[in-house]
């Protein structure tokens, strides 16, 4: 069994536990930390490279306990072991590749003098027929270093492709994780009423379904959408609407909105936030099937959100909810049932 380190968005650990489950069956978790998870699958390198969930995946090459010492001590005792020397022989490497090392401290990636990191690039080019470069290398070892004190090195899997993201775009990864939450069915009638440039209808289309349903109140996200997803075209309809009177939609016809409204915090500042959610529950309880309707939504209002569910308790149950971050800034994802 090979062992895997991947990283993934804060506050989703026991989401991420569930679909890793899901994905590789054949699975076995050895240490989940915020945002970081370790395991054994048997399954093809192919598989844990392509987890859309999942920010960045590493083959482990050897785990530091708690208390680690300083990336100095971290790196000599790195270039001495054994383990390392190990995965370098055993390891296929294409011949004439090069390599480069990146140190992430805290989800950010730190710069460290040429001359600590020699000892570790030595260890890697004699036991190895890769080549140290600082620009497009063929590999990239990373030694990250947790907030709860263990350290990883290991040998980066995911793809570096560039994700390029329009203004206000959600991650790929944030919208599968919301998808997740929303626990996806293949009978599901699915909308995403502030679908923006469409990251979350988009990821939706990797999961079973009946009917996807996307649309702003902006004519142009329409046009973009439609125009990026000629691929998904055949499973995504795309509308232009005011998603606080969805009349297009029958009372109690959806059984999934996962969405990402307004925060109210840049291009929306004048927006009555109170009265604007309010309104977009109001009308979320009616379009939704009782007793099967889930709502996931993602806002960094969690005072105003929170006081708005306060007043639909009758309607709508707070099933859980995830402290996260997105673009540095706190915000919640909450999972609602309609009853
Ligand atoms: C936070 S953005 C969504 C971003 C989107 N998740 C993405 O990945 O691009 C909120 C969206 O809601 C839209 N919007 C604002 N008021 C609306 C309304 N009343 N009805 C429908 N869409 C609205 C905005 O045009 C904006 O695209």
């Amino acid at each position: 069994m090979e062992t895997y380190c991947s990283t993934f968005i804060t506050g989703f650990s026991s989401v991420i536990k569930d679909a890793l489950r899901e994905k590789l069956k054949e699975l076995d978790i050895s240490l989940v930390l915020d945002g970081l998870i370790v395991y054994q699958t048997n399954y093809p390198i192919e598989k844990v490279k392509n987890l859309r969930f999942i920010n960045n995946s590493y083959i482990l090459i050897k785990a530091f306990q708690k208390n680690n010492p300083d990336i100095k001590q971290l790196i000599n005792k790195l270039s001495a072991c054994n383990e390392l020397k190990d995965f370098l022989n055993k390891h296929e490497f294409p011949k004439k590749s090069t390599f480069r090392i990146i140190i992430s401290r805290e989800n950010q990636i730190i710069s460290v003098d040429s001359q600590i990191i020699k000892p570790l690039e030595r260890t890697i080019t004699r036991n190895s027929p890769l080549r140290s470069t600082r620009s497009d290398p063929g590999c990239e070892f990373w030694l990250l270093t947790h907030i709860e004190g263990f350290s990883f090195f290991g040998l980066r899997i995911t793809p570096t492709v560039k994700k390029h993201l329009a203004k206000g775009q959600l991650r790929p990864e944030i919208a599968h994780i919301l998808c997740l939450i929303s626990e996806p069915d293949e009978n599901d009638i699915f909308l995403d009423p502030f679908c923006g440039s469409g990251a979350i209808p988009i990821e939706r289309t990797y999961f079973p379904h009946k009917r996807i349903l996307a649309g702003d109140i902006d004519p142009k996200y329409a046009k973009q959408l439609r125009q990026k997803i000629k691929k998904h075209a055949h499973k995504l309809t795309i509308g232009r609407w005011d998603a606080l009177q969805l009349k297009t939609f029958k009372d109690k016809s959806v059984d999934k909105i996962v969405t990402d409204p307004p925060w109210g915090l840049y291009r929306a500042k004048n927006l009555n936030l109170n009265k604007f959610y309010n309104n977009m529950l109001n009308e979320f309880n009616r379009i939704l099937k009782p007793n099967r309707g889930i709502i996931v939504v993602l806002t960094a209002q969690k005072r105003v959100f929170k006081k708005c569910l306060d007043e639909h308790r009758n309607n709508l149950r707070l099933i859980e909810k995830y402290n996260t971050l997105v673009s540095g800034k706190k915000a919640c994802v909450y999972k609602l049932l309609k009853i």
